[in-house]
């Protein structure tokens, strides 16, 4: 079957390579996303392990639709009893990029209302909308008159993995950071800092990968398992397997905070999967944080100046690329902000630079290759 699995902006093509080592096949990028080919094992898996997955879905139609009563029309040609019990709740997700149809939540109004009456038609009676906990959430994509309806497998959101605690502003979401670990090209073998790590989601998330624990080891809940098709015994195979591939690995992974309450916050969310023992955490201010080992890879996203009030934050980012230059000879740092005109103050020519969002926020993602003469050159350049 066909498979369509959402992420966000930038990380497709680390979901791709995701996708082949799960042994997706047919693999290709969309914008946020990527579609394959796999059979129900595969579903089952793409929920189970894919780090920058946000939802799986599985396409069950597309058509064109010139106007709502073709809309209407053509959802009510669908089988829905296929998809949907009557005694079962559903919701509608609705995404509208059209001249068309100009209002997402009257697209997603039409499509129920053909589910629901071929139910009423064919029963006298109709299934139950949910739009907070349905048991069957149905994806409908409008790309100006292309309808393509799907399945959603996944329900909530992948990137929630149960170890995130609240109490921080400005936390990164999950899938982001795993992604932002695979785009710096992060192994294991490579010795790990985030130096501002507040609730330290790039460690856990770099700690987790390390010790081989999928990203969906605490989730209890996916909606592929309302389907009618749902094999448990193949679902519990998958769990088992995963299991069994975990892994008690010996990396060097370190944070560091300013603030003592994201200490906390990162140490207790480290505990949740028994990665305690993997990352090192410390209250330090960036500018006394000195390396451990001689070579390795700093991932960060200092204060934008968004959610964080910093008084002068082009300082800050000053001393960043000071500090980096002084004591991080031979790292490769990558940062990510949307703070553009700040980062030119780090004072080194990034290598790369990639666009990925951070919520509504556009940011920039870029690698500075900290290597000896980096401070030389700026002072000559002064
Ligand atoms: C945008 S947040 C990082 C969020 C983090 N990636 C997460 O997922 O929770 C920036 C962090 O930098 C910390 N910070 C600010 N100035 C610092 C400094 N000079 N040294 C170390 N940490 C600092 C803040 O306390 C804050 O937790």
């Amino acid at each position: 079957m066909q498979l369509l699995i959402k992420t966000f902006h930038g990380l497709e093509a680390v979901l791709a390579e995701e996708v082949k080592d799960l042994g997706g096949k047919n693999i290709e990028l969309l914008r946020r996303a990527v579609s394959c080919e796999g059979d129900l094992k595969f579903l089952y898996m793409a929920n189970h392990h894919l780090r920058t997955a946000l939802k799986v879905l599985l396409p069950i139609e597309h058509f064109n639709a010139r106007n709502e009563v073709e809309l209407y029309n053509k959802t009510k040609q669908i089988n829905w009893s296929k998809y949907l019990q009557l005694n079962q709740t559903f919701a509608i997700d609705p995404v509208v990029f059209s001249k068309t149809f100009t209002h997402s939540q009257y697209v997603g109004l039409k499509v129920k209302d053909a589910i629901v009456d071929q139910f009423r038609d064919k029963t006298g009676r109709r299934p139950d909308v949910d739009t907070q906990f349905p048991e069957v959430s149905i994806n409908v994509h409008v790309s100006n008159n292309q309808v393509n309806i799907s399945l959603d497998s996944s329900g909530e959101s992948l990137h929630k993995r149960g170890y995130r605690r609240t109490g921080h502003p400005a936390p990164l979401n999950e899938c982001l950071a795993a992604g932002m670990l695979l785009l710096a090209g992060w192994e294991p073998s490579i010795p790990l800092i985030d130096p501002m790590c507040g609730t330290g989601t790039i460690l856990i998330e770099a700690a987790m990968m390390a010790a081989k624990i999928p990203p969906g080891v605490n989730r209890r809940k996916y909606l592929f398992m309302n389907w009618k098709d749902f094999d448990r015994d193949l679902w519990m195979s998958v769990v088992r397997s995963a299991k069994q591939s975990v892994e008690a690995p010996t990396v060097s992974i370190i944070g560091g905070d300013i603030d003592s309450q994201s200490i906390d916050l990162a140490k207790m969310g480290s505990l949740d999967f028994g990665l305690g023992r993997l990352i090192k955490l410390e209250r330090i201010a960036f500018k006394s944080h000195l390396p451990k080992t001689k070579e390795g890879l700093l991932i960060f996203n200092p204060p934008y100046g968004e959610r964080l009030r910093e008084k002068d934050l082009n300082a800050m980012y000053q001393e960043i690329g000071d500090h980096l230059k002084a004591n991080y000879n031979g790292f490769d740092a990558w940062i990510l902000s949307s703070n553009t005109e700040a980062m030119k103050h780090i004072g080194l020519r990034p290598s790369q630079k990639l666009t990925l969002y951070n919520g509504p926020l556009e940011c920039k993602f870029q690698q500075f290759n900290v290597y000896e003469g980096s401070l030389k050159k700026k002072e000559k350049g002064n």
